[in-house]
């Protein structure tokens, strides 16, 4: 009986436990072999022989029970270590991404115009002679097509070299009044510090009965429209040529750089260019069988104002897809 008990300590897994169970307790084991002795013992002495075995059956089963709670235990305490969490490890965050400062500044840039009541349409990037150039007063042999080298396809359709031509399928498929603005790709034949084959502008067109609106409008959102995007900028608008629009006038701010003293990047003029403007050539209204009505437009390269609000020196820079300078604009 002594050496039961040992067994039962010795134990060291609840599986060796359970083995020493059934060597003890089965119905083969040590202890039944005991009680099978009973039949041999003399009568007197029987009783006292039985209460002998009970005694000790008890103790051996309260042994086997405090081993086994104990055994449990620390199988249950290895379980826990072994799948555990440790929730204070540093995890590495992950990374967040950012608009690109073109799509940011196209989106500031509509923010504006949407809050004037303006609406936005869109138009194809592969378009053809008539929407692009015809339209817009730039017939075939036009001088001012040079102004603009552009990609042709094979079969005459062309990539769109500004957002002017939304203007045209804005009036051939509405009525006016037409207050929108038209952001998009364009694309020309360009690259250099300040040019990329592909950019994108904001186009804007105003049509209302006649004289229901003129160039002073134009003078006022414009302007408006500069102060909000730049802050406290002188604005000036100066006399030039659009095919599309007449009068023309392309819209100059100080310069940021050197509030108007003159620099590098103004070329010493203090005058930084930032629009293209008129009032809509009746030629245009005519193209789309308009008649009665008076409209301004207007025409914006988004490049431009991101590189001037985050003062960016090479345009090229933008489309290198280079994360280190992007990120400087999260
Ligand atoms: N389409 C012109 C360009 O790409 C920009 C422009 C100038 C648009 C004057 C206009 C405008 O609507 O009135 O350079």
């Amino acid at each position: 009986m002594e050496n039961l008990s040992a067994k039962i300590e010795a134990a060291d897994s609840l599986e060796s436990l359970e083995q020493v169970r059934v060597e003890v307790f089965g119905k083969k084991g040590a202890l039944a072999a005991e009680f099978a002795k009973l039949k041999d013992v003399p009568g007197p002495e029987k009783k006292a022989f039985a209460a002998g075995l009970n005694t000790q059956k008890a103790d051996l089963q309260a042994l086997f029970d405090r081993r086994h709670a104990e055994l449990a235990e620390a199988a249950l305490e290895a379980q826990l270590k072994a799948e555990a969490i440790d929730v204070t490890l540093y995890a590495q965050a992950s990374e967040r991404g950012a608009l690109h400062p073109v799509m940011e500044t196209m989106d500031a840039i509509i923010d504006y115009f949407v809050a004037m009541n303006f609406a936005v349409e869109t138009g194809p990037m592969v378009e053809d002679d008539f929407h692009n150039f015809e339209a817009l007063n730039l017939p075939k042999f036009h001088p001012a097509r040079d102004m603009q080298d552009t990609f042709y396809f094979g079969d005459g359709s062309l990539l769109r070299t500004h957002t002017s031509p939304v203007q045209i399928r804005t009036m051939l498929a509405q009525k006016p009044p037409i207050r929108i603005i038209a952001p998009g790709t364009v694309f020309r034949r360009d690259y250099d510090l300040t040019h990329t084959p592909m950019f994108h502008q904001v186009e804007g067109l105003v049509v209302e009965e006649e004289g229901k609106v003129s160039f002073a409008n134009l003078k006022y959102i414009l302007t408006d429209f500069l102060h909000h995007m730049f802050g406290d900028v002188d604005v000036r608008f100066r006399p030039s040529f659009f095919p599309f629009t007449e009068p023309s006038a392309e819209v100059d701010i100080s310069c940021i750089f050197c509030e108007g003293e003159g620099c590098r990047v103004c070329s010493h003029t203090g005058w930084l260019e930032v629009l293209g403007s008129g009032v809509v050539d009746p030629n245009v209204f005519k193209a789309v069988g308009y008649e009665g009505v008076s409209g301004y437009a207007f025409g914006l390269g988004v490049e431009r104002f991101a590189m001037l609000m985050h003062k960016i020196p090479d345009l090229r820079s933008l489309f290198e897809g280079d994360i280190r300078l992007l990120e400087q604009f999260k």
